[in-house]
């Protein structure tokens, strides 16, 4: 049966309050990213962007999946072939609202992980300079974010599940960073039919077959209504 692959971004949780990035007031109004999201910016101010991810871990943890995070859920259980979900946000609200097996490509505020050993662990809500890693005991503690510069996480098995698409979804990104911006090319050439559902067009939108347009708690449960009437 047909594979779904989907790419989310932060348009989908918008609507469970959590911030995007390009959007007006976005948080890359409020920061520098090359303070608070790159190698350096930890290495020359650490306490700086552990305040910003603690921030970002404890908003998170209040957070709520909406109704698109449910839906995908729902599209997940009820689709009779593999509907892979992979994002580039970092909060866990797919998981939240039922998903499985969701490919966090930007990494996840709830992990930290250590810069010396490459131990992984829950991060506790607020991490903070000198973190001592559990595994190594150097202070060497980082929140598991993939920065800017950094290679994004699981791209092999993304690639395979992109080259196996028959239908790619993108939804609440603008199209902006790589190499997600360019999985759209991929599940083209892998012959899938491909949708943008956004708020607005992305850089991407004339790569899309489809696109709707609106909040994602609308499109997204209208959508997935549409995919399994058409079982
Ligand atoms: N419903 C649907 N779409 C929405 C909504 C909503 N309620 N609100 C905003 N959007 C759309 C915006 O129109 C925009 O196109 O979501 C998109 C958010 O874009 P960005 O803020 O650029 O977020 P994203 O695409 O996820 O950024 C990608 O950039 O900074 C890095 O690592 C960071 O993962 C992030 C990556
Ligand atoms: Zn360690």
């Amino acid at each position: 049966m047909e594979k779904i692959v989907i790419l989310t971004g932060a348009g989908i949780s918008a609507e469970s309050g959590l911030g995007t990035f390009r959007d007006a007031g976005g948080l890359w109004a409020q920061y520098p990213i090359e303070d608070v999201a790159t190698p350096e910016g930890f290495a020359r101010d650490p306490g700086l962007v552990h305040a910003f991810y603690n921030a970002r871990r404890i908003q998170a943890a209040k957070a709520e999946p909406n109704a698109a995070h449910t839906a995908l859920a729902r599209l997940q259980r009820d689709w009779p072939g593999d509907v892979v979900i992979v994002t580039q946000n970092v909060d866990s609200l797919h998981e939240a609202g039922g998903a499985e097996g969701v490919l966090h490509m930007h990494g996840i505020l709830s992990g930290a992980l250590c810069a010396a050993c490459g131990h992984r662990w829950q991060s506790p809500p607020e991490m903070n300079v000198g973190e001592l890693c559990p595994s190594c005991q150097s202070p060497s503690a980082r929140p598991d974010i993939v920065w800017f510069g950094e290679m994004p996480y699981d791209m092999d098995t993304i690639y395979d599940h992109l080259a196996e698409a028959r239908i790619f979804a993108a939804i609440g990104t603008s199209g902006q960073v790589y190499p997600a911006a360019a999985f759209v090319h991929e599940a083209i050439a892998a012959g899938a039919r491909t949708v943008e559902l956004n708020l607005e067009p992305s850089a991407g939108v004339s790569s899309f077959d489809e696109t709707a347009f609106g909040l994602a708690t609308q499109i997204v449960p209208r959508w997935v209504d549409g995919m399994l009437g058409q079982r």
